[in-house]
């Protein structure tokens, strides 16, 4: 029995919500491109969840669902309000207030279909409510209540700001949220699907894959790339920067992927948005050093950007605070999640691997009173 560092290659369940095959990203059978210039993010969420596109009255009513849903217990609002929250990482507390949720929720360990249903709606629409509201508050400011009629990118970014998102912001946001909706059996989708499997319920599952998102080798390198490029300040240091950084083996986040060796293909779409913004902002500055820097890592070290590379300038021109980065992909890998507890349940067994064993053998007991 002989272990596979980091379950590299290792096939460990069927899935039909998202694939990966020669480097082309499908949700469900429909290509990434045309999703992140065709698709709202509700229609995504729906073709997560349903298999399908909705059509123009279950698209209507989905979005009625979701914005009814989105309000937060005042409990929750009131823990977030009780620590001293300029201390607390975002992730962090988005994962708190998450599990604090279920605590509010009668159908919390419920476990039909109809009912994990419910939740994951319910889900869907309050962590963009939590992740606003932890926003405001530490900025001393009230929360902000959801506003029915809007886009779900318009409405997070009404909640965070309080006030309607021009339509160029909208739709950058909404792109974001299309391309970080799902991505087959990443370490966070893995780790709900974990939980999930022992019969655990969904707020468990969220809040396990939350964890594990956070993580700068995961969805952490997105906010580390923004500190990356504000450390480097200027296009001119980037090479001597990157090359001191990879001589010293030190990881330049927002590059490399386990899965994509060709290049992640939802990174053109955010350099592309990340040029487009520069345009809106007037500010180029972060935009030309990350080209440069993408220049240089990929003739030093033949890396390619992932998803959360040109994500961070994308974020920053649209003026939001850089340790938000995370959690805004978790708003969006939701979806995923949901679709992926959805169908665990659906056809369960228990996930449980095995550990080729590097300890010592045959060890003796030695009583208390003798061990030194
Ligand atoms: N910077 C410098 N070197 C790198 C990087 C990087 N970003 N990524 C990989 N390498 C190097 C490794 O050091 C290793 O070199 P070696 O063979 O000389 O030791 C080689 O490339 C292979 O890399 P691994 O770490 O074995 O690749 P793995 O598949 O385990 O990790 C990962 C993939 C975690 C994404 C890695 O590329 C990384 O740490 N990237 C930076 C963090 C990041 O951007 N994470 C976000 C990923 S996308 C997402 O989760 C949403």
């Amino acid at each position: 029995m002989s272990a596979t560092k980091g379950l590299e290659g290792i096939v460990a369940t069927t899935s039909s919500v998202s694939s990966i095959i020669d480097g082309v990203l499908t949700y469900h059978g429909y290509n990434i491109d045309d999703l992140a210039d065709n698709a709202s993010f509700e229609e995504v969420i729906y073709l997560l969840w349903n298999h399908k596109l909705p059509n123009k009255e279950e698209l209507k009513s989905f979005k009625q669902e979701l914005s009814q849903a989105s309000p937060i217990p005042d409990a929750v609002i009131e823990q977030m309000k009780s620590y001293d929250i300029s201390k607390v990482h975002p992730m962090a507390a988005l994962r708190t207030a998450v599990s604090n949720l279920a605590l509010f929720d009668e159908e919390a360990d419920e476990m039909n279909e109809e009912a994990n249903r419910r939740k994951a709606l319910k889900l869907q629409a309050q962590i963009p409510t939590i992740v606003t509201a932890f926003a405001r508050i530490r900025e001393g400011k009230e929360p902000v209540a959801p506003k029915e009629g809007l886009s779900f990118a318009a409405g997070f970014l009404y909640m965070l700001n309080g006030e309607e998102p021009d339509e160029i912001s909208e739709k950058a946001f909404n792109k974001a949220l299309v391309l970080h909706a799902d991505h087959e059996l990443n370490a966070s989708t893995f780790t709900a699907r974990v939980c999930v499997a022992t019969l655990s319920d969904v707020y468990s599952g969220i809040t396990s894959a939350i964890g594990a998102l956070k993580g700068p080798l995961h969805g952490g390198a997105n906010e580390r790339v923004m500190a990356m490029l504000n450390e480097i300040g200027d296009e001119d240091k980037a090479e001597s920067y990157i090359k001191d950084a990879l001589a010293n083996k030190v990881k330049i986040m927002g590059f490399g992927h386990r899965v994509y060796k060709d290049g992640d293909p939802r990174a053109k779409h955010l350099k592309e948005m990340s040029r487009q913004l520069t345009e809106v902002t007037g500010v180029s500055k972060w935009y030309e050093m990350s080209v440069k820097i993408d220049e240089i890592v990929t003739n030093e070290k033949g890396l390619l950007p992932n998803v959360d590379f040109y994500s961070a300038s994308v974020y920053h021109s649209l003026g939001i605070d850089h340790d938000l980065f995370t959690p805004i992909f978790a708003v969006s890998r939701t979806s995923g999640w949901l679709a992926h507890i959805l169908e665990q349940y659906e056809n369960n067994r228990l996930i449980r691997p095995r550990a080729e064993y590097t300890g010592p053998d045959k060890q003796e007991w030695v009583p208390l009173e003798k061990r030194t």
